[in-house]
């Protein structure tokens, strides 16, 4: 019922000019206009407006992932994983977004759900494969210039999904880094260690957390590493 949206939204992203791409201002706009995943409990401030009616969208602050978006343009970003791919929309705009920046680009989506409605016709117009009935458990042993690990928000399982993959990849993007839903024990507890950690002259750390009314709902991490 939204897919149209979400269609249009990779045609702007595929059309727009790599200056609008880095505008932060237009690409929160773009973001919006895809439309936010609905939630009856409206956790995205002022941007509840945006969200799609009883459906499917993106599951993102449109500031924070506009920021993050920022961010990886700069990063010459060849290869992609999400882990925890839901409905995929977040998959697919990183995807039309980054193969701007970077012509060879490719990206790997999984889940062990399968959930992602619209794959079927996404395919044909990105660099995006998809392997849902999978976890990081079974990509031992890749890496890949960004991962973002967006799966089970437990310490023990971010751990892990950070461990496998996570550690071995230049970028590494974390969402729910300061989400209260989720729990200052679990993502949050774990970026919090990792920066304690891994803060240092190879590695910088960004937080995008902007919420209209300054509530902790969702928030953006992103490692980065001179490799
Ligand atoms: C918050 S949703 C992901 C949202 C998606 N990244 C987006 O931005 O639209 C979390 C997803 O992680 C999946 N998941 C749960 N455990 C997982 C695991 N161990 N590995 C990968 N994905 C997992 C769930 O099935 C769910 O679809």
């Amino acid at each position: 019922m939204f897919q149209h949206k979400l269609l249009a939204g990779i045609r702007t992203l595929k059309t727009e000019s790599l200056a609008n791409l880095r505008d932060q201002t237009r690409i929160t706009a773009i973001i919006s206009e895809i439309g936010l995943a609905y939630d009856s409990r409206g956790p995205y401030g002022d941007s509840n407006r945006y969200m799609n009616n009883l459906g499917p969208g993106l599951w993102q602050v449109p500031e924070q992932l506009a920021q993050a978006l920022c961010l990886l343009s700069e990063l010459k970003l060849r290869s992609a994983l999400e882990i925890g791919t839901f409905c995929g929309w977040t998959a697919s705009v990183l995807t039309a977004y980054l193969s701007r920046f970077e012509p060879q680009f490719t990206m790997l989506t999984v889940d062990p759900l399968n959930l992602f409605d619209s794959y079927e016709e996404i395919r044909h117009l990105l660099p995006l494969s998809y392997r849902p009935g999978c976890t990081s458990n079974d990509l031992t042993g890749q890496s890949f210039d960004l991962c973002f690990i967006d799966g089970d928000h437990s310490y023990g399982s971010c751990s892990e999904d950070y461990r496998i993959i996570g550690q071995n990849s230049r970028v590494c993007m974390f969402h729910d880094i300061n989400d209260w839903r989720v729990g200052p024990e679990n993502v949050p507890r774990f970026w919090r260690e990792l920066k304690a950690r891994e803060e240092s002259q190879e590695s910088s750390f960004h937080e995008f957390n902007y919420h209209s009314e300054s509530e902790l709902v969702m928030g953006i991490g992103i490692r980065t590493r001179r490799m």
